[in-house]
């Protein structure tokens, strides 16, 4: 038996790519390690968004080169494999930081895997595969080898067009691509059928999906979750991340129409200020968001909101500032992700004359996750005394305690509720944590759904 394991950095969509690389090796004979130190490959699912993310990466590199050198000394062999962002942002550049790194491969070249494993094994170099292949990848990926779980990512769509000013993403992950409806619910119902009862569905920009479907045309993602929301055993559904700029109305009025399409949205607005939006080329203004928020929760009125904020971006005043506070104030977010600007190489604004003290990056950011804590608190709270949904996904850390979600997405607590794992129960909160909900099962004995 030989051993695989992978470590996940960055977003949600490489969570996926790890989950199907694992499909893709388990044919070949390889079961989930725990640990690098126990793995015969160990493949870095990495992240280019920040300095830190893809920095992490290269003590990860060292640590594992250790590892790998002990193994050669006892006779042993380890393959060490790079894969994601940075191996896209950075290819060749990462065998020339690191030797004993034996693979890098990009992440639209995945599906590859297998047969680079087989060339290294045969002729003891290294590998590089960083094109955009215009092969399907998903085409060649097999079926799931393994049970997802309660809930499951599906990536729908890949790519970004966008070409925000700070963002390396349309680098690293090409140009916008949807992936066909029949193949989307194809996977559906495989996971379905394992026992997944939610799914998220997965996008750079979700919501600008436009899936062929097997009458002749396309698909939006409204009309792709209204499909998904038809397969048997599937009860819930989400999407992330949407950008502001193709939130269409059929998407918006699905909120209220679609009763499995869960009550949360992320949706990024990274700054308040019309002149710092403008410069990150994020295509709309401060008030066209605020519309935008009004018509979604007069869709569903009870819709947690989330977002993605930059500070420090270059040329980013005091005023600027400001007026993100003010726009936070003004939409209240039940939860939010807040960065301050990292420069990466080869993107508009790294090379940008104004760019901005890092010591004023970090007041900014403690300002903002002050704002932002205390409405994350505050909504917490707010649901205490609810009686929520909630979709149990695994053990808690205390005997006999599960630990499921809420339909807004934050993590519930509740004893005595482990062998209630992948079903929905009726849970009354009794108490909100910093960063999650305390509660019991509202009626002992009550049915799934
Ligand atoms: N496609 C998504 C998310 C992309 S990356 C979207 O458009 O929203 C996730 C988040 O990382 C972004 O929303 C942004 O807030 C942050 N981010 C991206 N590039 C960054 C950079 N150079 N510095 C700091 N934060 C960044
Ligand atoms: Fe990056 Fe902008 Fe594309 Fe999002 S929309 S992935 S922030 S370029
Ligand atoms: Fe990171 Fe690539 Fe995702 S840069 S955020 S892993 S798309």
């Amino acid at each position: 038996m030989k051993r695989l394991f992978i470590k996940t950095y960055g977003c949600q969509m490489n969570v996926y790519d790890s989950a199907r690389m694992t499909d893709l090796l388990a044919p070949l004979g390889y079961a989930s390690a725990d640990r690098a130190e126990d793995a015969d490959i160990v493949v870095l699912n990495t992240c280019h968004i920040r300095e830190k993310a893809a920095e992490k990466v290269y003590s990860e590199l060292g640590r594992l080169k250790a590892i790998k050198h002990e193994r050669q000394n006892a006779g042993g062999e380890m393959t060490i494999a790079v894969a994601g962002c940075v191996a896209q942002a950075e290819g060749q550049e990462i065998i020339e930081r690191q030797p004993a790194v034996d693979i890098v491969i990009g992440p639209q070249s995945y599906h590859r895997l297998p047969e680079m494993i087989a060339r290294i094994a045969r002729d003891k170099g290294h590998a590089l595969e960083t094109d955009f292949p215009a092969v399907d990848k998903f085409d060649s990926l097999p079926d799931e080898a393994a049970p997802r779980g309660p809930t499951a990512f599906v990536t729908v769509q890949e790519g970004c067009d966008k070409f925000c000013t700070f963002c390396v993403v349309p680098y690293t992950r090409g140009p916008e691509y949807s992936r066909p409806v029949a193949q989307i619910e194809a996977e559906v119902r495989r996971l379905a059928a394992l026992g997944t009862r939610e799914i998220t569905l997965l996008g750079q920009n979700v919501n600008a999906y436009r899936g062929r479907c097997s009458e002749g045309s396309t698909f939006s993602l409204a009309q792709l979750i209204e499909r998904l929301a038809s397969v048997p055993g599937i009860e819930r559904l989400r999407y992330t991340t949407s950008h502001p700029r193709d939130m269409s109305d059929d998407l918006i009025t699905a909120h209220g129409r679609i009763e499995k399409l869960m009550p949360y949205l992320h949706l990024p607005v990274q700054s308040g200020s019309d002149r710092v939006l403008e410069a990150m080329n994020r295509q709309h203004r401060a008030d066209d968001y605020r519309r935008l928020v009004e018509k979604i929760r007069n869709a569903r009125n009870d819709i947690a909101l989330s977002s993605d904020f930059i500070v420090g971006f270059p040329g980013e005043t005091e005023q600027d500032f400001e007026a993100t506070l003010a726009l936070v104030r003004e939409v209240g977010y039940a939860q939010a992700f807040s960065f301050k600007y990292s420069a990466r190489p080869g993107t508009p604004a790294a090379a940008h004359a104004k760019q901005i003290p890092d010591a004023v990056k970090s007041e900014r950011l403690a300002a903002l996750q002050e704002v932002l804590g205390a409405q994350q608190d505050a909504f917490n709270r707010s649901c205490e005394g609810q009686t929520m949904e909630v979709l149990f996904e695994k053990p808690g850390r205390r005997k006999d305690q599960a630990i499921g979600r809420s339909p807004y997405l934050q993590p519930v607590h509740v004893e005595r509720s482990l062998t209630r794992i992948g079903e929905i129960h009726d849970v009354l909160i009794e108490a909100a944590l910093p960063n999650s909900l305390k509660g019991r099962l509202a009626r002992e004995g009550a049915g799934t759904h």
